[in-house]
This record gives C-alpha cells, sequence and structure tokens, in this order.
C-alpha cells in the first residue's frame, strides 16, 4: 500500500519547482531518452510518463518524444501544465491507470515510482506499463533506490528563489528504521519565504519503497517484458524491458 501523500504533492505542491527545477533534469533525462531507445524495437514516437510530477523530465523528453503525461495528484498536474502547457495529462494511479485503446512506443517510469511500498503495486505498475506498450516497444523504470545499494542514513538539502519572490530551502533526511521491510522513511523540512518576506517551516514525512534488483526484473519480465538492468552514471540501477511479441 502507498502511504499518505507527501504535502509536497498536495497542499505544497506550488513549491515543488522551488525544490528541484528542470535544469537539474538535462543530462538524466539525455541518458533516459537513450535508454527508452535503444530498449525499442523499432523507433519511439510516442511515450506515456506514469507518475510525471512537475513535467521535469518532461521538459526535456517532449524534445525527442511525443509525451502523455500522467499522474495520481491534480495539484501536481497542474504544476506540470505550467511548464507544459502544449502536452497531454491526464490523472491517473501509475497501479491501475487504463487508457482504453491507447499504446505507445514506450512508457517511462522516473523516481514517482520510489512511492510503491510493495511488490504487488511494484506488479501492477508494470500491468500498467504493458497495457499501454505497443509489441516491441520499450518501457523504462528508473526508483531512486534498489536495496542493494541503499546506505541509508544520508542527508540532502537545497532549494532555490522564485522569480514572483517566494523562496524554498529544504534539509531531507533519509533513514530506514527496519532494513527487513521494504520501506524507508525520507523526511523533509521546508523553510517557505513568501513574497511578502514572511517566513515558515513546514515538515513533510515520504514514504518510500526499497526493493532487490531482481524485483524489479521479475515483476518487468511477468509483465510481459523482456528487462534489462543498467547501471547508471549516478550510482543506481535502471530497468529497461522490451515488449514481447515485437
Ligand atoms: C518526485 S515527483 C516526480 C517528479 C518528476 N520525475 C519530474 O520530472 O518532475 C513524484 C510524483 O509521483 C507521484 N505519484 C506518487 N505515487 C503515484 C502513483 N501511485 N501513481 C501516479 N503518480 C504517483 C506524485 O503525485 C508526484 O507527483
Amino acid at each position: 500500500m502507498m502511504g499518505d501523500s507527501p504535502r509536497l504533492y498536495a497542499d505544497l505542491a506550488s513549491w515543488f519547482h522551488l525544490l528541484t527545477a528542470p535544469d537539474e533534469y538535462i543530462e538524466e533525462a539525455a541518458y533516459n531518452a537513450e535508454r527508452i531507445a535503444e530498449a525499442a524495437v523499432g523507433p519511439v514516437r510516442t511515450v506515456l510518463e506514469l507518475g510525471s510530477g512537475g513535467g521535469n523530465s518532461a521538459s526535456h523528453l517532449k524534445r525527442r518524444f511525443e509525451m502523455t503525461l500522467s499522474d495520481v495528484s491534480p495539484e501536481m498536474l497542474a504544476v506540470s501544465r505550467r511548464i507544459n502547457p502544449e502536452v497531454e495529462h491526464v490523472q491517473g494511479d501509475m497501479r491501475s491507470l487504463r487508457l482504453a485503446g491507447r499504446q505507445f512506443d514506450g512508457v517511462f517510469v522516473h523516481d514517482a515510482v520510489s512511492y510503491l511500498t510493495s511488490e504487488g503495486d511494484v506488479g501492477a505498475m508494470a500491468e500498467t506499463a504493458a497495457f499501454h506498450c505497443r509489441a516491441g516497444g520499450a518501457v523504462l523504470v528508473v526508483p531512486d533506490h534498489v536495496r542493494e545499494r541503499f546506505s541509508p542514513p544520508y542527508t540532502e538539502h537545497g532549494g532555490a528563489d522564485g522569480p514572483d519572490g517566494r523562496g524554498l530551502r529544504y534539509l531531507m533526511w533519509a533513514t530506514d528504521q527496519d532494513p527487513e521491510d521494504s520501506v524507508y522513511v525520507a523526511d523533509f523540512v521546508y523553510l517557505l519565504r513568501e513574497a511578502d518576506g514572511s517566513l515558515r517551516v513546514e515538515q513533510d514525512r515520504h514514504v518510500l519503497g526499497l526493493f532487490p534488483e531482481a524485483a524489479w526484473m521479475g515483476a518487468l519480465r511477468d509483465a510481459g517484458f523482456e528487462p534489462t538492468v543498467h547501471a547508471d552514471p549516478w550510482g543506481t540501477r535502471v530497468f529497461s524491458g522490451t515488449k514481447r511479441g515485437g
């Protein structure tokens, strides 16, 4: 089961691009585009993204592919529409989305997949990807971490100032209370400065999934893909698959 939705994707969604901005995604988007193109048999023109969030990856991928963006959060779809107004957006959960009669050359699932917290949910995501992928098409799944390479605790910090006078700074603290289960926690503190200079502090807990490489590979294989694992340049693992039948 997925935990409660983080506030960053609900009441605090309008701050998302001050926490992480499109420019930070240029290199990773280029890497991911290559993995999608090489996993597919034949050309890749159309790509469905599951969990497209603020549309940061998509703002680069749309130069190469015709993107359709989906996310469970209406607030995040609104954030993405602001930077990708020309792109199709649909609301849906990556575990259950079914766009009737729609198949794509590729299905992309970036860090949003990290919010799946059970192997059953990972299997459901893979089924969604397979449903929307043509034979010979490609899937690319990019979790934040795989179990084998995860070494908590760690922290991150950052943030930016916006053109409207608002600013955000954050501290993230990732911990794994129980190394035997399939979840870890990323606790965030946000310092939010409004345009009038007033400052407030907000707290947000993100509950995230942690699975071994074999679980990702098995889910893709069971859903109808021939999977491959890649060591990406950022030290983690990325999973591509070619839909059987192509
Ligand atoms: C870190 S953001 C994704 C950012 C995105 N990679 C980008 O380029 O902007 C995580 C997103 O996952 C979405 N999400 C979490 N669980 C989901 C689910 N089960 N189905 C679809 N979207 C989900 C959240 O609503 C949120 O928008």
